[in-house]
């Protein structure tokens, strides 16, 4: 049996969790900031490291206690170094550092977008995968469409080349004066909207990137159906785009439904063609985004292969997820040394 404890802190979850055989979770303690950053509107990064630093301990020391494992008993310890917030990393990584040379157990860094995919692997799905797999991470960092041949083996297929969905989500939601995240809030609003009430743009990759995404369109057709400029003048962009707004005339269930249809819907194309055209036996999706009913549904019905999907906890931010990839990691020996540094651009190929 080989018993992992790992830690998560790349964005505003702190968290820790034993994964037992990267597929058992014995404990999974996840200590959220989001009531705090919500005042913020999204993730301030100072705060989000401070608070790293107060919860750690007793994320750390709750998980081992839930698990009932002694540190003795642990075979390693694992932690994101990347990518993520350089401050909310350094947190995490130290602790994991000093617990694993304090113990004197092998101290694994973990990448966050390695151990979304294999939040897959803690689901009753994990005996039904049969590689190649097309991954789906979709988060609010990251929007990727990767092709798994094996283990820990990664081909990026398709990216987003300007904003991942979820912070479209996320900038959407604040524009309509939603709370943060923006993600869970339009699914909510969208509930009791007309998906065909607007007509929002949806980005066409180049013949050469097929699979690649573009959010950006969508967001700032949303800000202009919101927002419509005085006649003569250009929206700016971006900074036209304000916390609480009020927005007469709008409505904001329609906008909302409408969006999370254009987004669902590049989301669903690009993914379902890449599997195609990959050989892929399954899509597997992963990551905050994840989480969307509309999204998870439509892929179903529009997919030919298996399309599977973590249950609610394991699609946010979670360190179980970053356990069960550290398994395989330390299934192929991967060791590092105290010298393992926060990487907050780290890729996954
Ligand atoms: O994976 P995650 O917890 O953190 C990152 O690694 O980024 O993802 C957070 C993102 C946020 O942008 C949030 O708005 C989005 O996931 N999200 C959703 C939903 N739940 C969370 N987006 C759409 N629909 C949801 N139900
Ligand atoms: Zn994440």
């Amino acid at each position: 049996m080989t018993l992992i404890l790992a830690l998560e802190s790349s964005c505003d979850e702190t968290a820790a969790a034993v994964v037992e055989d990267g597929v058992r979770i014995r404990s999974n303690v996840i200590a959220s900031q989001i009531e705090t950053h919500r005042q913020y509107g999204g993730v301030f990064p100072e705060v989000a490291s401070r608070m790293h630093v107060e919860a750690i301990h007793a994320v750390v020391a709750s998980a081992l206690e839930v698990a009932a494992v002694a540190p003795a008993d642990l075979d390693a310890v694992a932690v994101t170094h990347g990518p993520g917030l350089a401050g909310s990393l350094l947190v995490g990584v130290n602790f994991a550092k000093g617990l694993a040379f304090g113990w004197g157990k092998p101290l694994l860094g973990i990448n966050h977008l390695e151990g979304h995919i294999y939040s897959l692997w803690l689901t009753e799905h994990a005996p039904l995968l049969r590689f190649p797999v097309l991954c789906m991470v979709v988060s609010g960092g990251h929007t990727d469409l990767v092709l798994m041949r094996d283990h820990c083996t990664y081909q990026i297929m398709g990216r987003t080349l300007d904003d991942a969905a979820g912070e479209a989500f996320d900038k959407v939601g604040r524009l309509l004066g939603l709370p943060y995240p923006g993600g869970p809030a339009i699914e909510k609003a969208a509930a009791e909207g007309s998906p065909s009430a607007y007509s929002f743009t949806r980005s066409v990759m180049s013949a050469d990137h097929p699979y690649d995404f573009s959010f950006s369109g969508i967001k700032t057709a949303v800000m202009r159906a919101v927002q419509p400029p005085p006649t003569g003048k250009r929206v700016r962009g971006e900074e036209s785009i304000q916390a609480g707004v009020t927005l007469p005339n709008i409505n904001i269930a329609d906008v909302a439904a409408s969006f999370q249809a254009a987004v669902v819907g590049m989301l669903v194309e690009k993914t379902v063609n890449a599997a195609r055209d990959s050989g892929a036996t399954a899509i597997l999706l992963s990551g905050g985004v994840s989480a969307n009913r509309l999204l998870r549904a439509q892929m179903r019905e529009r997919s030919a292969l298996p399309v599977y999907y973590p249950p609610l906890v394991l699609c946010t931010d979670n360190a179980a997820m970053i356990g069960a990839a550290a398994y395989y990691r330390y299934q192929q020996g991967q060791r590092d040394d105290l010298n393992l540094d926060v990487r907050p651009m780290l890729p996954l190929e």
